[in-house]
Formats: C-alpha cells, structure tokens, sequence
C-alpha cells in the first residue's frame, strides 16, 4: 500500500490544471467522496497495527499535498477568489469599523481635562528603576518592586506598573507651571481574570505650580467626575497611601448603576473607586530639581479600562483585548 500511495503522490504533484474544468477533474478524481484518496483511507482501516502509523502519516501527506494543489488551481483560476471562495474585492458589508472603547474613553478623559489647561504628554513603555520606582519615593523593599507584580527586563529595566513614571520624566526636563495629562499602557505581573490583567491602560494627571492647594485637586476631579458621568455624580475622597503623594486618597463616585442606593457593582454600599490621588510628595519634587519651598502641585492617576467598565457597564476585562467584532461594534462614536 505504501507504493501505491507514493506513486499517487508523484502523481499529485504532477498534475497540473489549465482550465477550470482540469481542476474540476483532479478534484473528482482525488479528493472526492469516490476519489482515490478516499479509496485509499477505506481500505487503510485494514492495514496492520504496527504498519498503522507510517501508512497513516504518508496518507495524511497525500491528502495534504493534494488539497493544497487544489486550492493553488482555484487561486490561479480567478486572482479575486480565495480558497474559501470569498471575493476580497468586493465592498464591503454596512459595519465600517468602530473605535475601540478604550480609545473612546481615553479621549473623553483628555478632551475634559483639555477643557481645564490640561496639556498631553507621553513617556516609554520600558521603564528603568529610577523613573518608576526611586525618584518616586518608593522604598527599596516596596512590594511593587517585587518580581511578583513587576515584569523585569533586566537588573534595572521593567516594562512600566504605571504612568507615574512619566511625571518624573517631563517634571525632570520642564520647569513650573506643568499641567498635564499622561495616557499610556502599563504592565503588571497577574493573574488574568475578569477584573485583572497582566497590561491595562492608565491616564495620569498632574499640576505643579505656585500655591497649588487640596482644594484645587477635589474641584478637579469634581468637574471630571461630572463631566464624565453626569452632573448629578458625587465623589467622595477617602485617605490612602502612595508614596509619591502626601497627603494622598481615593477617589469615589457615586455608582453609575444603581445612583447609589446600593447593587452589585457598588458592593451595595453606593460608591465605587475611581483613581488615586494627593499633593505631590515635596522629596519627588526634589528628585525632579522641582523648589518644594516655592512649588506644590497634585497628582492623579486613574484605570481607562475601569472608568470604560463604568461608563458601559462591561463587567469582563479580557473583552477589551479579545478583538470580538461583536462587542466592539456595538461602540459607535462620532469621534
Ligand atoms: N500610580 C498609582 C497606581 O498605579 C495611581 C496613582 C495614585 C497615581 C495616586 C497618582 C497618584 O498620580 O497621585 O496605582
């Protein structure tokens, strides 16, 4: 059986086919129900046990080669046709695209801080010590620098855990007034889940200038919070801890689900989280050649996806990086 199969493959792979009709021919007489091939894989199932698998594999060669020289007849019959048949000239059918939600959101988040003399600035994506971690205050045994949370590129090289990170690098180079807003992708070593994810999108927000108070970070991010879920949402600032922040918190804003009478999202307690926040920490600005005798200022940072989750009430983070043209086409914007 084995000659025979090698002698059909020759065959196969010296046929070759002008017309559609050759094609037509070489299929009827291979690869249909009736075909040679299928002759063959009938009477396979009486070959030997030990001849099974080297009979097996030669067959399976021939089975490959020749559908593979049928779809070569096809394309070259018609230049517009695949193998599957569809014609890639055609227009295409009414879906045109939509935005991705995540960039939806994240110009949202930039066309309301734009609104208040927010400016935008980028910074990389591999990051080294000293910019995400050091001259943001963090202690050398901080658990963020663990290789746990951290994607390590080499002894002083990571993928960045934050945007933060791009604060020091314009606070470094640009003296006083700064207010800006930092968008970007950040890394973290997770577990993928529906509410986690080993890369996320962040936008971080900071303002440095003379006499820059608490007061002027709450009305920020109360103009923010309106602006972006409607007029009627509250915020409330809870105290926390970052170490590049002093004081620093937690912003809240009353569920967008249930308005704050208390549901699933909220955990029934009517308030969900947003960002962090606080004054910068006088020894980052220091760090960055910043006066903190003459200048103060505050920073934010904040989750595109969960802010997007919010907005939309998507409750699965893997759908943004799935690319399943049927929840990304239900994100029409004008934008
Ligand atoms: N970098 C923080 C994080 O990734 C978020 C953050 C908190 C940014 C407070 C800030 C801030 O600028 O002031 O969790």
């Amino acid at each position: 059986m084995r000659d025979r199969i090698e002698t059909i493959i020759k065959e196969v792979e010296g046929f070759s086919a002008k017309t559609k009709e050759n094609a037509e021919e070489f299929r009827l007489k291979y690869l249909s129900r009736k075909g040679k091939i299928s002759e063959l894989f009938d009477e396979f199932k009486t070959v030997s046990p030990e001849l099974k698998k080297d009979v097996g594999q030669l067959l399976n060669r021939l089975k490959i080669s020749a559908q593979e020289k049928l779809d070569h007849f096809k394309g070259d019959g018609n230049e517009n046709e695949t193998s599957s048949g569809s014609d890639l000239t055609m227009p295409s059918p009414d879906w045109r695209g939509s935005r991705h939600p995540i960039s939806i959101v994240r110009k949202n988040i930039l066309d309301i801080f734009g609104r208040l003399g927010f400016t935008v600035e980028e910074g990389p994506e591999i990051e080294d010590d000293w910019h995400n971690f050091t001259a943001l205050n963090f202690p050398e045994d901080h658990p963020a620098r663990d290789m746990q949370d951290t994607f390590f590129l080499g002894d002083n090289i990571a993928l960045r855990t934050h945007t933060s990170s791009v604060q020091v690098r314009i606070l470094e180079k640009t003296a006083p007034p700064v207010r800006i807003m930092m968008p970007g992708r950040v890394y973290r070593n997770e577990a993928i889940s529906a509410r986690a994810h080993c890369f996320f999108h962040q936008v971080e927000g900071l303002y440095v200038d003379k006499n820059v108070s608490f007061a002027d970070l709450k009305q920020t991010l109360l103009y923010f919070a309106q602006e972006m879920f409607g007029e009627e949402t509250k915020i409330r600032l809870r105290p926390s801890y970052f170490p590049f922040t002093e004081p620093s918190a937690e912003m809240d804003i009353s569920c967008t689900i249930c308005a704050g009478k208390g549901c699933a999202v909220c955990k029934h307690s009517g308030w969900v989280e947003i960002l962090g926040c606080g004054m910068v920490d006088p020894s980052v600005l220091k760090n960055c050649k910043v006066d903190p005798e003459v200048y103060s200022g505050f920073a934010f940072g904040m989750g595109i996806e969960r802010i997007t989750m919010l907005k939309y009430g998507v409750n699965d983070l893997r759908l943004f990086s799935e690319n399943d043209a049927k929840f990304l086409s239900q994100f029409e914007s004008e934008i």
